[in-house]
C-alpha cells in the first residue's frame, strides 16, 4: 500500500468483531515502533500488551473511568504505554530547550505501531482518558512511572471507512 493510502486507511476504531488478534501481528507492531525515530535514539518507553481476556478487561475497565470509551470492552487486545527514563542527552537538551521528548517520542512510536497495524488489516484506536492509577496497580507498574497512552487493537466489525475531517493544508502549514 502506498503511504498516503495506509496513512488515510487508518482510522480510530470503536467497534469491533469477536476476531482474536494474532501476537505474530503484535510483534510486527512492536517492530515498527521500535524503528520510530526519537530524541537522541533515547526511545524512553515500554509497552505493556494485555491480550488474555482477563488482562484486557482490566485495562478496558480503567479506561471507561466516568463512562467514557465503552467500546473498548470489545477490544481483543490493549497496549500500554509507560514512559521511560530518557537518556543523558536527551534529558539536558530537553531541560535547556523547554522540550518535553519523551511525549514527541511516544506520539512517533505509537503512530509507528498503529500504521503497521493497519497495514496488517487491523485497526486500532489511541486512547488518552484512562485510570492511571488503576493501571499502575494492576500491571505492577511502579507509582513513579507514567502510562501515557492506550492503544486498542482489533479488527473492524464495519470496513468501511470513514471521511477523515482534517484542517485544510493551508491553514496548517506555510512554505516560506
Ligand atoms: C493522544 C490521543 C488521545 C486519544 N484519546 C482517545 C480516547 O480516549 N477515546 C477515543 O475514542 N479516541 C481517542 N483518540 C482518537 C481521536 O479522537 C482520533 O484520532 C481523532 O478524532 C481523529 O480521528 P481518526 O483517528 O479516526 O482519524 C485519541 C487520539 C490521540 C492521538
Amino acid at each position: 500500500m502506498d503511504f498516503l493510502e495506509l496513512a488515510a486507511k487508518r482510522e480510530s476504531c470503536r467497534n469491533y468483531a469477536d476476531t482474536p488478534v494474532d501476537k505474530n501481528k503484535l510483534n510486527l507492531c512492536l517492530e515498527a515502533a521500535r524503528l520510530a525515530p526519537s530524541a537522541c535514539n533515547s526511545q524512553p518507553w515500554t509497552m505493556i500488551l494485555a491480550l488474555t481476556p482477563e488482562k484486557v478487561g482490566q485495562a478496558a475497565k480503567a479506561a471507561q473511568e466516568l463512562g467514557m470509551n465503552r467500546f473498548i470492552g470489545k477490544a481483543p487486545a490493549i497496549a500500554m504505554v509507560v514512559e521511560e527514563k530518557t537518556n543523558i542527552s536527551s534529558k539536558f537538551g530537553g531541560a535547556l530547550k523547554d522540550q518535553q521528548y519523551a511525549q514527541t517520542d511516544i506520539g512517533l512510536a505509537v503512530a509507528h505501531f498503529c500504521l503497521e497495524a493497519t497495514q496488517l488489516g487491523l485497526s486500532t484506536c489511541i486512547i488518552g482518558w484512562f485510570n492511571e492509577a488503576q493501571l499502575k496497580k494492576d500491571f505492577d507498574i511502579p507509582e513513579s512511572k507514567r502510562v501515557r497512552l492506550l492503544i486498542a487493537v482489533g479488527y473492524a466489525a464495519d470496513s468501511s471507512l470513514r471521511e477523515k475531517k482534517r484542517r485544510p493544508v493551508d491553514e496548517i502549514a506555510r512554505f516560506v
